[in-house]
């Protein structure tokens, strides 16, 4: 008989550690919803930055996420063009992030949201309302939860948890990477930096801080090919690395 397959799935750890990425593809295999818990914290930023809500004035912010609707879809929804390998074709995107019906997918991705992002992200009130959506996310199973207090917080008796670690360098080359690909222009010096800053905030922050959880796997993956991270994965996911309740 082959070993029970985890219902909840975890994946936490620091910016650009392979989470997005094996997140989709492990919920892809898996025939599960893939949820990426960062782009709710994105909108918010963005919302404030878009109405000029002071990022410093915590009640402001707050209840703006209280009131903030965002909406993740998956692409083409309706631009008639069929998604490829579950990403559109035509931008690359994983999903749709709609903040109050607008499109934000690739606002939620500007240096102003990565440079704002961490402090928002550090609101109590603001954790609160995000999180209460997200339980409500995965209250039906089968799903993959990405972010950075999913195992130690949001769902803390998931079925399996991973943290995605890799040294700084190697996440700024890659997110300096990403960024290129995308035709943008970007200096890997300033990536860095903005990488460390965004680190120390969701590390040292009072509520959920980014912490591995007791009962986690961890994977360096400095060295290692998403093709490698993947066989990982779904050798714990598939081999009972993990135990059932
Ligand atoms: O994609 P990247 O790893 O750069 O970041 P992200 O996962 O989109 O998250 C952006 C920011 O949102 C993080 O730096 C955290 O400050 C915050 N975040 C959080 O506090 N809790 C989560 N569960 C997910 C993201």
């Amino acid at each position: 008989m082959n070993p029970p397959t985890p219902s909840t799935i975890t994946i936490d750890g620091p910016a650009a550690s392979g989470k997005s990425t094996i997140g989709e593809l492990l919920a892809r295999h898996l025939d599960y919803l893939y949820f990426d818990t960062g782009v709710m914290y994105r909108a918010v930023t963005w919302a404030a930055l878009y109405y000029g809500v002071p990022i410093d004035d915590e009640a402001a912010v707050t209840a703006l996420a209280e009131r903030l609707r965002i909406d993740v879809a998956p692409p083409n929804v309706d631009d008639g063009c069929d998604p490829v390998d579950g990403r559109d074709p035509v931008d690359g995107r994983q999903y749709t992030v709609l903040a109050d019906g607008a499109d934000v997918t690739w606002e939620i991705r500007t240096p102003a949201v990565n440079a704002h992002v961490s402090p928002v992200s550090a609101y109590p009130g603001v954790r609160r309302a995000m999180v209460a959506q997200q339980r409500r996310v995965a209250a039906g199973g089968r799903v993959v939860m990405v972010g950075r207090d999913i195992g130690t917080v949001v769902l803390p008796d998931a079925d399996l948890k991973l943290y995605l670690d890799a040294s700084v360098e190697e996440r700024a080359r890659r997110r300096w990477r990403e960024v290129r690909a995308r035709g943008e222009e970007t200096d890997y010096d300033a990536v860095l930096g903005s990488m460390r800053r965004r680190d120390d905030i969701d590390s040292n922050r009072e509520d959920s801080p980014l912490r591995v959880a007791a009962d986690a796997i961890v994977l360096d993956t400095t060295d290692m090919s998403v093709e490698a991270v993947l066989a990982e994965t779904e050798r714990l996911v598939e081999g009972g690395g993990w135990t059932a309740e």
